[in-house]
């Protein structure tokens, strides 16, 4: 039988940037996720998959923790426990991690009788597993949940991310350690004659298709070919991911969000503008969090505006559509309505049915200048 000890407990020494990142953007994320749906829903809920101790040797907060202080120091808090229950769902199959855990809930006191706390020790895929078919015997949805799978390897089965993304209001947030993945595909499609890895790899992407997918040269090309497969196999439409850079800058884990909603693809992708102000959409371990962004780093805006210039070569647009097209790139609507404003300023591109800030039809026709359309 599989050991259910933790067999990382060195994990819980330190506290590195990546660590530190990962949280930030949990409590990023729920502060605006909580309001979002829990105003429009009787109950959301909050899933920690590998749960951990919930507190690291020198004192910082482990994910549950982080998640349950979000709610518990919520500005909206009491207006929002007054329409909706939140239950937290944590796992974690080491058992001393697991006492740990339940001691530091414990010392949170009397919660709120709105904030529920479930918690269970046991094996994550298992669990999860078991709730969804029990879920469908019975024909029922799941609540809105945010799952957070953070294992210490690659091994996640995708059958199970994709069976609880059939829920609709369903989103997960996945930690997958790249370089350890990535060095498993190479080897094995190096293989003449398939290993018990290749199994592995086809439960990871749910089928074997990773064998021709993700086979690019590049290191950082077969990830975004990895997330692509994995997004699609899944069954989301948005992936939105951050990469965790380890000691030689080359990237170490792949933070990935996946959701069925733009809203959520919005949400997470300003989630990560703020972790990563230049944009570029990873960190590095060795930062040190205190230092980081005395002076906030401004993007580099060109790429957009270049964006922007080449859609409207093609004719005017409605300000409104440029704002959803650019939901697939990584900007944001305050970038592009920066460009918009710096382009018009310039006399390249003109605005008109514009009735102004407070016409309730804000939705002005942009275009480039005869010229600038011509010279393109
Ligand atoms: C990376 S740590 C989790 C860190 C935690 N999410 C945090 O941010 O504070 C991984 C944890 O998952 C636990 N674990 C490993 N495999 C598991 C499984 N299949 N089911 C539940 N827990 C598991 C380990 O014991 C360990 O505590």
């Amino acid at each position: 039988m599989m050991s259910t000890m933790d067999p990382c407990p060195s994990y819980w020494l330190e506290y590195s940037n990546l660590q530190h990142t990962k949280h930030q953007l949990i409590r990023e994320y729920l502060n605006g996720w909580f309001p979002k749906l829990g105003y429009s829903h009787s109950r959301v809920v909050y899933v920690d998959t590998h749960a951990g101790r919930g507190r690291h040797l020198q004192g910082q907060l482990g994910s549950p923790l982080v998640a349950l202080q979000t709610l518990l120091q919520h500005k909206d808090r009491p207006r929002l426990l007054e329409r909706c229950k939140v239950v937290f769902f944590f796992i974690e199959r080491d058992e001393t991690n697991f006492c740990e855990l339940r001691s530091e809930i414990k010392q949170l006191g009397n919660l709120p009788a709105k904030i529920v706390v479930n918690t269970s020790c046991k094996d994550c895929f298992k669990v999860l597993h078991d709730v969804v078919t029990s879920l469908r015997h019975a024909g029922q949805e799941m609540a809105p949940a945010f799952v957070f799978v953070d294992p210490y390897g690659f091994k996640i089965p995708g059958r199970v991310l994709r069976e609880l993304m059939e829920f609709p209001r369903v989103e997960l947030f996945v930690n997958i350690i790249w370089r350890e993945l990535d060095m498993a595909i190479r080897q094995e499609r190096l293989r003449t004659k398939r290993s018990g890895m290749a199994d592995t790899l086809d439960s990871i992407f749910d089928g074997s298709e990773w064998k021709d997918r993700v086979s690019s040269d590049d290191f950082d090309e077969r990830a975004n070919q990895a997330i692509n497969l994995l997004r699609e196999k899944i069954g989301a439409k948005w992936v939105t991911h951050i990469r965790m850079l380890g000691d030689n800058d080359v990237t170490r884990y792949l933070l990935m969000h996946l959701t069925n909603h733009d809203a959520g693809r919005d949400l997470m992708k300003a989630c990560m503008w703020k972790v990563c102000p230049d944009g570029g959409f990873y960190v590095r371990k060795t930062d040190d969090p205190a230092q980081q962004f005395l002076i906030t780093p401004e993007p580099d805006l060109g790429p957009l505006a270049e964006w922007l210039r080449c859609r409207l070569s093609a004719g005017p647009r409605r300000w409104k559509e440029l704002i959803a097209e650019v939901r697939e790139q990584v900007w944001l609507p305050t970038h592009l309505n920066k460009v918009i404003r710096e382009l018009r300023r310039k006399k390249e591109l003109v605005a008109d049915d514009y009735r102004g800030r407070f016409d309730p039809i804000n939705n002005p026709r942009l275009s480039l200048r005869v010229g600038e359309a011509r010279g393109r």
